[in-house]
């Protein structure tokens, strides 16, 4: 191919390109939804087994305890990574409140309370049950926390 031609496949792809843009503005706002609400499929499939020995459903065992606070601290402080993308007006059905993008720095601590509380828990499961148990109801406050602002109730 010619530089001309080459340069006049590049316009033709950039134009073309354009209305495609508009439409994966949608995609893209899907996927960051997905995404967020996947993080938090995560979180909560390490963090229900927990609820399940603090209703006494099943035995308490302080080793699945320890890996799984452990687990919700490295993925904790991934929600403010997922939700960086302003989905506001995208009109998709989540559960985010605008305000998320309105107090991010908020939204932050937030993560973090939680974050703190989710390694103090690992780290009484060292204590015994009774310890553990209340390091696990502040750690559902945490999460309660940023739901009361920032997530819509059902
Ligand atoms: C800093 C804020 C914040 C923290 C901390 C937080 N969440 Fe959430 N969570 C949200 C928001 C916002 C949504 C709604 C996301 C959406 O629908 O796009 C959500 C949604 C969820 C969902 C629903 C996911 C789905 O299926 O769509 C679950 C389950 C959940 N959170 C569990 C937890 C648990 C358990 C914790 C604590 C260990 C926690 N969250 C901590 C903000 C938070």
């Amino acid at each position: 191919m010619s530089k001309v031609l080459i340069a006049l496949a590049l316009c033709l792809s950039l134009l073309t390109g354009l209305p495609a843009m508009a439409a994966d503005a949608e995609e893209q706002a899907q996927a960051a939804i997905d995404t967020r609400q996947g993080l938090l499929k995560v979180v909560v499939s390490y963090f229900g087994p927990i609820v399940g020995m603090a209703r006494g459903q099943i035995p308490y065992d302080a080793d699945v305890v320890k890996n799984n606070a452990g687990k919700v601290a490295v993925l904790l402080p991934m929600i403010p990574d997922v939700f960086r993308k302003d989905t506001r007006d995208s009109g998709l059905e989540t559960e985010a409140l605008d305000d998320i993008w309105e107090s991010m720095s908020d939204f932050q601590a937030k993560t973090e309370t939680a974050t703190e509380r989710a390694l103090a828990l690992a780290a009484a499961t060292e204590d015994g049950q009774e310890a553990a148990m209340k390091a696990f109801g502040a750690l559902g406050a945490g999460c309660k926390g940023c739901h009361d602002d920032y997530r819509q109730q059902d």
